[in-house]
């Protein structure tokens, strides 16, 4: 499978979805990090084999951020995804910056102009190269929207990310950023069958590529087969796992959205990646619709 790299253009919004320049050059399956580093008992070397293990199996970007650091090592998080890149340069790294690690167990978020531009800044010297695409971390959590708006579009100006956007943002906080400025992404929450498609929908009518975060709802959600049983019995019927035919049916239902998924063993990042290369038929789809349907959160 070829890798997603970048066109090297900045990526440019139009208000004609046929004519979307996206961020990622083809759909497929993002994996975030995370997990890899907060995790209690997280190592490096499985951090290492995880990253290895989807950069081979066809991952499309990887995820990271600031926020993704230990106490006495801010650069852990961005450094692994980086070190995953020289397997296969040209990989889309994703990062976000204004919300850092304060303390063992404190988060604090800043979207100062000073703040996002010395984290920028750090991002690219952990990255080594521009940014593909910078995200404000805490868009729901920051004082003043609109100057954290203005500096990743600074930032995108002059060259330090090639794309920005928001992370955590409703609709609302999407509309005052787009009033500011032209953003390119947005990566919320979406777990299946629990949250709605409100700001994918909003996304995809702005022409904004949407990075839906925990679609299995994270380490601690209900068994992902109780919220998509439809799919579930479906992948039970086809041999493969609920996880892969679900991604599968995501990446062939709603167009403009990419996953991304927090795996911390190899066995199940593979298994997820295949989900890029599954057949989508109507029936899976189907499954999907109306799992999403009875669960009172319809595509
Ligand atoms: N922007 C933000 O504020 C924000 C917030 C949270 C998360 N994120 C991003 O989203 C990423 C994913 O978040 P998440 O970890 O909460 O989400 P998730 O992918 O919904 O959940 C991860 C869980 O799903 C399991 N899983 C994954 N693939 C599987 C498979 N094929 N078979 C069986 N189980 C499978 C994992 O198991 P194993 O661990 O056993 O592999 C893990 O327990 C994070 O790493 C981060 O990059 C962003």
């Amino acid at each position: 499978m070829d890798c997603a790299s970048w066109s090297g253009a900045p990526a440019r919004r139009s208000p004609t979805l046929e004519n979307v320049t996206h961020v990622l050059e083809r759909p497929g399956i993002v994996l975030g990090i995370a997990a890899l580093v907060l995790n209690e008992g997280a190592t490096d070397e499985n951090a290492r084999e995880v990253i290895a293990a989807a950069v081979d199996s066809g991952v499309v970007a990887l995820d990271t951020a600031r926020a993704y650091a230990r106490v006495d090592d801010d650069g852990v998080g961005e450094r692994l995804a980086a070190e995953g890149r020289a397997s296969r340069p040209g990989l889309p790294i994703i990062t976000k910056a204004g919300h850092y690690r304060a303390g063992a167990s404190a988060w604090h978020s800043d979207g100062s102009a000073a703040r996002l531009r010395s984290d920028a800044e750090r991002s690219v010297e952990l990255l080594g190269a521009p940014l593909d695409l910078l995200l404000l971390h805490r868009a729901d959590r920051v004082d003043d929207l609109e100057e954290s708006v203005t500096t990743l579009a600074a930032l995108r100006e002059e060259g330090l990310a090639r794309a920005v956007g928001l992370s955590n943002a409703s609709v609302e906080l999407i509309d005052r950023a787009l009033a500011v400025a032209p953003i390119d992404a947005v990566q919320n929450r979406l777990g299946l069958g629990v949250d709605a498609f409100t700001e994918y929908h909003h996304c995809r009518d702005a022409g904004l590529d949407f990075f839906a975060y925990a679609p299995f709802g994270g380490p601690r959600a209900a068994p992902l087969a109780t919220r998509v049983p439809r799919v579930w019995m479906l992948a039970a019927a086809r041999g493969v796992s609920v996880h892969r035919l679900a991604l599968a049916a995501v990446l062939g239902a709603l167009p403009g959205l990419w996953p991304v998924i927090g795996s911390t063993r190899v066995e199940s990042v593979r298994d997820a990646m295949v989900a890029a290369t599954e057949e989508i038929d109507d029936e899976l789809r189907d499954a999907l619709l109306g799992d999403l349907d009875s669960r009172g959160v319809p595509v």
